[in-house]
């Protein structure tokens, strides 16, 4: 096995908030992220699924190091990220570039296509000449007509492209997408998905990608990882997920899918309405107010991630007593 090139250890984010407006109390911990480890190899996807608010672009800042953590270790190649200050860690940055949700908000307006693969370039002590932006164009399937027009003249899959292109130019190992197709219409999240299944073909790309869609992750993940409330709920090879999930939340997000083909007998979605919220979280199981099978014990575990097999590992200590249904949705 591969050394890993992202590993993280124990990485928790809280944010003090006030849990109301105007309210006198002091402030209150919100835990976005509590105690997250796990790491990815190189040349390996790795699909984070989780619903809205579970932490997941927390995660993805804080690799990027656009916020701090509160606690835990990243290593990056070996190396400490938490211990590195501003200069090594501008001279580490290209090697993780991030794609955003929305690609519109992280381009600059101002720039033209050629200009915003130029930037990248000219910083990173590149050749930024017109042949080189029109081959990173080439390997994101756009023309060089494009590269005159301006963020606002394309169209959204012609503005995720172009991120992926600009992630692409500093020629990074880690590339960590953030719902890189959330914004985009369904016919066009089909073309941008399959983008990204030939770059990780041609490119040999370690990928952390994140959706809130079961399906897209299954699509191209080597392993997923599943959130809630700030904490893995479930982690394994694909295959061990989709076939034989372990956590009541990861069959509870597969029965949440809508149905390829419509039937009849839909089963109410345990995942209706918000999950609790990740303020002064109480102790327990953190999927307990939701979870079927919940049982008294659960709620003085904490969620530490439980071993059924090198290849999948589980915050239930159910799991062993249920029987979970997987990939019925045809995935
Ligand atoms: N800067 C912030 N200040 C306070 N709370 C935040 C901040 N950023 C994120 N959060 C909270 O952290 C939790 C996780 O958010 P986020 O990582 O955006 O989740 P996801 O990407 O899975 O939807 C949410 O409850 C969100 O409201
Ligand atoms: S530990 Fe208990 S409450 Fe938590 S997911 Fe497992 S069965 Fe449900
Ligand atoms: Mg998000």
């Amino acid at each position: 096995m591969n050394e890993p090139l992202l590993t993280l250890k124990r990485v928790s984010k809280e944010f003090a908030v006030h849990s109301k407006i105007f309210s006198r109390k002091p402030l209150s911990k919100l835990v976005a992220l509590d105690e997250v480890s796990f790491s990815i190899s190189p040349g390996q996807t790795l699909g984070l699924v989780g619903e809205s608010g579970c932490g997941k672009s927390t995660l993805a800042k804080i690799i990027c190091r656009l916020e701090k953590p509160s606690g835990g270790e990243i290593h990056f190649q070996g190396r400490s990220l938490t211990a590195l200050h501003r200069e090594p860690l501008r001279h580490l940055r290209k090697h993780f570039q991030p794609i955003f949700q929305d690609p519109f908000g992280s381009l600059n307006p101002r720039f033209t296509v050629f200009d915003t693969l130029a930037e990248p370039l000219r910083l990173f002590g590149k050749t930024a000449d017109p042949s080189a932006v029109i081959s990173l164009l080439q390997k994101v399937g756009l023309g060089e007509e494009l590269l005159v027009r301006y963020p606002h003249q394309l169209s959204g899959g012609q503005r995720q492209r172009l991120g992926i292109a600009r992630a692409l130019s500093v020629e990074p190992e880690l590339l960590i997408a953030d719902e890189p197709l959330s914004s985009l219409d369904v016919s066009v999240q089909a073309q941008v998905l399959d983008l990204f299944l030939d770059l990780q073909k041609e490119l040999n790309l370690t990928l952390l990608f994140i959706s809130h869609d079961l399906r897209v992750v299954g699509h191209l993940s080597d392993q997923i990882m599943v959130m809630y409330l700030g904490r893995i709920m479930e982690i394994a090879d694909t295959r061990e997920i989709l076939q034989s999930p372990r956590h009541p939340y990861t069959q509870a997000l597969f029965e949440a899918l809508p149905k390829l083909t419509p039937g009849r007998n839909r089963r109410r979605s345990i995942l209706q309405g918000d999950p609790p919220s990740p303020i002064d979280p109480k102790p327990g199981c953190r999927f307990f107010n939701r979870c079927p099978y919940r049982q008294p014990p659960c709620k003085e575990y904490d969620n530490g991630l439980l071993e059924v097999s090198a290849r999948q590992k589980v915050a239930c200590i159910r799991w062993d007593a249920l029987s979970l249904t997987g990939n019925s949705q045809g995935i």
